[in-house]
């Protein structure tokens, strides 16, 4: 099975929690998007969903689909969201931001009653760290806020280089007006001090390390998907 199919496997795993009626938050990146296909699909065969996405992007995909949608000004409290990960590991500790939408992402997701992550295999790690860390910073200070971040990782033996993220010859901007650093510390035995250090970093705006926030994962391997609790 390749990686898409197990992305769709692992969406379709996911659509089994959608009720009728149900107001969900809609993810960001590859995987999520397998998710709002099929989700589309339900929706013009009868099932009542009122989407919130975490993205432009997602909101484009589900308005070129159909699938119904409303702010999340409007809808304050959700039920349920569904997204990716870039990384997951046994404790449900998530490394989000790949696809530049951590902020939104993380609101939604705190906005609602449960949080699905639904991953290929390749997404599930013993510890996170491999995959850059995604820090989205206010592009006022841009370079203190660099070396407070060095700074603050370096007291947690944590070292690596912080790179602005980029999109062809300019500096990648978040659906916020944010710019992004990809912080890569290599591996990181304790991801809520350093949550808890970036969120101390005014310039800081997110990060993209998700601590208690999913109810469970679904991980879409050869064998199919299984669920992953904490
Ligand atoms: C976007 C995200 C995505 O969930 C994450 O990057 C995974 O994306 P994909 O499903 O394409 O691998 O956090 O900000």
């Amino acid at each position: 099975m390749d990686a898409r199919n197990m992305k769709v496997k692992a969406a379709e795993a996911a659509l089994a929690y959608v009720e009728d009626g149900m107001r969900l938050g809609i993810g960001t990146g590859s995987t999520a998007e397998e998710f709002v296909r099929l989700l589309a699909e339900k929706v013009h065969g009868g099932l009542r969903i009122v989407g919130v996405p975490t993205s432009e992007r997602t909101a484009r995909l589900c308005l070129e689909l159909g699938v119904p949608m409303n702010s999340l000004d409007e809808l304050p409290e959700l039920d349920l969201t569904i997204d990716g990960a870039d990384e997951v590991d046994t404790n449900l500790t998530l490394v989000k931001g790949g696809g530049g939408a951590l902020l939104r992402e993380k609101i939604v997701a705190a906005a609602s009653n449960r949080m699905i992550v639904i991953a290929d295999e390749s997404k599930l790690v013993d510890m996170i760290g491999g995959f850059p860390l995604p820090i989205e910073v206010n592009p006022f200070g841009r370079k203190a806020t660099r070396i407070a971040i060095e700074k603050a990782a370096s007291g947690l033996g944590l070292a690596g280089d912080l790179t602005l993220r980029t999109s062809g010859e300019d500096v990648f901007t978040t659906d916020g007006g944010h710019y992004i650093f990809d912080a890569s510390f290599g591996r990181i035995p304790d991801a809520e001090a350093l949550a808890g250090e970036l969120n101390s970093i005014p310039g800081v705006v997110e990060h993209g390390l998700f601590i208690h926030m999913a109810s469970f994962a679904i991980i879409a391997g050869e064998a199919g998907a299984r669920t992953l609790k904490a």
